[in-house]
């Protein structure tokens, strides 16, 4: 059956790098069993400037029909000094929250030939393979009360709530169990329980949820010790499992010890949709619009094109096509294929982005 897509391309570099999901998108269906009809509209800072609003009702309600999103990036300085209800961000935000994407997972991965582009030395960073599992629609992201006030003549407050119930502790630990039971069954959640109530009972409630998963060895750790442990020695963590706003940090952390925030994918899940018998699903880069580099053809399409490989993982069981993608991508890099930012020395070939979504393309091709 043919695969509702909504592509949003979103701000900035998320407008070229779509265009290089659209020939992967156009690839598969032309060459694989998988079956895709790709519909393109607008959220961000593009859907502001024609609509007044960073997501209209009727894509979000395209969101909620579709089999799988695929979303390019948010934000830019056009749009920063709208009120923060109506900015870019709250789109994204929107369409995470409504269509209750609970689970947010962020891989960190290094391919081999990318070792020496990361700042750190490649004896911490080689084979690393780590899967940071995020809660994504809840805590200090969406706590209320929130907002800023004015208190006396001079003095204005700023302020928002971090808040955690049970049910939504419960639900994110036990993605984050059976993720940790499906790879090397280690899994550290990453809290501040020595100050924040908040996380004391995201401990408890992990720990609860430990029970069911005799299994699964289980650490606990701060927020501020797992940053420092993060760029020390990535290698011992394997599943990790956190609060948003902790996610949202250390998963940048992570993205640098892999070489280039511009390499990793993400995949963002809810429950399942009965008329779809799928998951809810949306699949976004990790890197941002990137502004400064917008409209260039510069941008690494890779993340994105990542993206679509946990797509067809995650939402369509296609895990040989993704273990395929990977290898491709794993090809071009050993021969040395770079965009600008994983470009780091004379001998690499520097490719745009437009060049490196065709190169994922042939090296597809001649993996028939
Ligand atoms: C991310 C981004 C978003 C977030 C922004 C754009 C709202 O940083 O997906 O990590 O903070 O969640
Ligand atoms: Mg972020």
């Amino acid at each position: 059956m043919t695969k509702q897509i909504l592509l949003l391309p979103g701000d900035g570099i998320g407008q070229e790098i779509s265009k290089e999901a659209e020939k992967l998108f156009n690839w598969l269906d032309q060459n694989t069993d998988l079956k895709f009809e790709v519909s393109r509209e607008l959220i961000g800072g593009t859907s502001i400037d024609v609509y007044g609003e960073p997501i209209t009702d009727k894509v979000l309600r395209l969101a909620q029909d579709s089999d799988a999103i695929l979303l390019g990036a948010v934000g830019g300085p056009k749009w920063e000094q709208l009120d923060f209800s109506t900015r870019p961000e709250r789109g994204l935000l929107k369409i995470r929250k409504e269509l209750d994407l609970f689970a947010n997972f962020r891989p960190a991965i290094v391919f081999d030939a990318l070792v020496p582009a990361s700042s750190l030395k490649a004896e911490i960073i080689s084979n690393l393979d780590i899967m940071i599992i995020r809660e994504l629609t809840s805590g200090i992201y969406f706590g209320e009360p929130r907002g800023i006030k004015k208190i006396s003549d001079n003095i204005k407050k700023g302020f928002n709530t971090l808040v955690y119930h049970s049910d939504e502790i419960e639900r994110i630990a036990t993605v984050g169990f059976e993720t940790a039971m499906k790879r090397g069954k280690k899994l550290c959640s990453i809290d501040k329980a020595n100050v924040l109530e908040s996380t004391e009972l995201w401990r408890e409630v992990v720990n609860d949820v430990s029970k069911k998963f005799p299994e699964v060895h289980l650490t606990h750790m701060y927020v501020d010790n797992a940053a420092m442990q993060l760029v020390r020695n990535p290698k011992q963590f394997d599943v990790i499992v956190t609060t948003n706003m902790f996610g949202d940090i250390l998963s940048d952390c992570a993205s640098m010890l892999t070489g280039s925030l511009g390499m990793l994918p993400s995949a963002s899940l809810g429950n399942i949709n009965p008329k779809k018998k799928l998951r809810k699903a949306m699949y976004e880069p990790v890197h941002g619009s990137a502004p400064d580099i917008a409209g260039k053809n510069i941008a690494n399409p890779l993340a994105m094109i990542q993206s679509i490989g946990m797509m067809l993982e995650y939402s369509f069981n296609a895990f040989e096509l993704n273990a395929q993608l990977k290898n491709c991508i794993n090809n071009i890099l050993k021969k040395g294929y770079r965009t600008q930012d994983i470009f780091n020395n004379p001998n690499e070939k520097k490719l745009n982005t437009s060049e490196m979504g065709d190169m994922i393309i042939n090296e597809l091709e001649g993996s028939k």
